[in-house]
């Protein structure tokens, strides 16, 4: 590692900021041993915000029926490989009650953009949610809508919002995406649910076909700008119905050393784990925990749909029983030396 470098890092660590082109010469100079620093500096800024703790949220996964065909995605419109369900109320009630049984304070309800899911049934099952366990936040991952179907979520309580922006690059997000489908309008989304009062996620795929140095640096200099509460990255594994099917998988080494970078960008944000760095590693989820992620997902879904919900191939989890996945992660973190904690695990400012 050449000194600019390290003199990057340390910029980074004690500034939270760095110019655009900086972030690239960062982002280009990865190597274990410029790793190893930022793992450093990212634990020692986690620890001292949130200890051991790591967050659990319990992800329901509510429909895979999806109006948009986003290129990269398994559920997309136009794979008629994909065997389509919708999670009743009553379904969701019964996970969301199995999660609180088992420890959980936060559900995280994610669908393709299901027509079926208006404001109106979509703020019902919201407050029902609420209503049955006030204790508890309740997150929506359902994609673009508009501010007043944002709005009318949040008075039916809904506390988080998480809508990946994918690339902070227009002309990337262009040629992952269908042409009915904006960048203007994803933007627009994350600035209303903000307005509105939502914790707010925004996050994006590591190794996404088109991806380089320089889409990479914008999306850390959106989230430095943008300061989302959660921040979701993992992976770009690719799914054989879709066109992106001969293109290889994001890294592990490149996801971890994207989570350290983000957590000296912004301390307090909630950084998971995710599935995807789960899938690509048997250890992967560990390994994001240890280079400064704070967070993990375990399914809560019904066994019977997992299998349904493959945003990419060889999804993990897809066999386990609800305890099982909880009772996975906690040995998993334990083995790591960090403790799964059942609270809400609001942002600490
Ligand atoms: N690989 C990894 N992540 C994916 N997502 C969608 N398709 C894939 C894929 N093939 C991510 C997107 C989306 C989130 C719900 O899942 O970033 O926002
Ligand atoms: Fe689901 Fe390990 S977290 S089986």
């Amino acid at each position: 590692m050449t000194e600019r470098v390290e003199r990057l890092v340390k910029s980074l660590a004690s500034n939270h900021r760095l110019q655009l082109e900086e972030y690239q010469e960062l982002v280009e100079a990865q190597s274990p041993e410029t790793a190893a620093i930022l793992v450093e500096q990212a634990v020692a800024v986690r620890r001292e915000i949130y200890g051991n703790a790591v967050y659990v949220r319990g992800l329901i996964e509510v429909s895979n029926i999806c109006k948009n065909d986003c290129l990269y995605c398994g559920i997309r419109r136009s794979n008629s490989h994909c065997d389509r369900y919708r999670l009743s109320l009553e379904d969701i009630l019964s996970c969301a009650a199995e999660g609180y049984r088992l420890g959980f304070r936060t559900f995280v309800l994610q669908g393709g953009e299901d027509p079926f899911f208006t404001d109106q049934v979509l703020s019902s099952i919201v407050t029902a949610l609420k209503s049955a366990h006030p204790d508890c936040a309740v997150t929506l991952s359902m994609g673009e809508r508009s501010r007043e179907s944002y709005q009318l979520l949040r008075e039916a309580g809904a506390d988080r919002y998480l809508l990946r922006h994918e690339t902070a690059d227009r002309a990337h997000y262009e040629t992952l995406h269908p042409a009915g489908m904006s960048f203007d309008n994803r933007m627009r989304c994350l600035r209303d649910l903000r307005d509105l009062g939502y914790q707010v996620g925004c996050g994006f795929m590591v190794g996404s076909p088109g991806q380089t140095s320089r889409t990479l640096a914008k999306d850390l200099k959106f989230i430095e700008e943008f300061k989302p509460d959660m921040c979701g990255i993992g992976p770009f594994v690719p799914h054989k119905d879709t066109a992106f099917r001969d293109q290889p998988a994001g890294t592990v080494e490149q996801t971890c050393y994207l989570l350290s970078i983000i957590r000296l960008i912004h301390p307090p944000v909630l950084l998971p784990a995710t599935t995807a760095l789960g899938t690509i590693h048997p250890e992967g989820r560990e390994l994001g925990i240890l280079a400064g992620a704070n967070v993990v997902m375990p399914n809560l879904s019904p066994v019977s749909v997992r299998k349904k919900y493959e945003l990419y191939d060889n999804k993990i989890c897809t066999g386990e029983e609800s305890a099982q996945c909880r009772d996975c992660l906690s040995a998993r973190m334990a083995s790591v030396g960090y403790e799964i904690v059942t609270a809400r695990g609001d942002i600490k400012k």
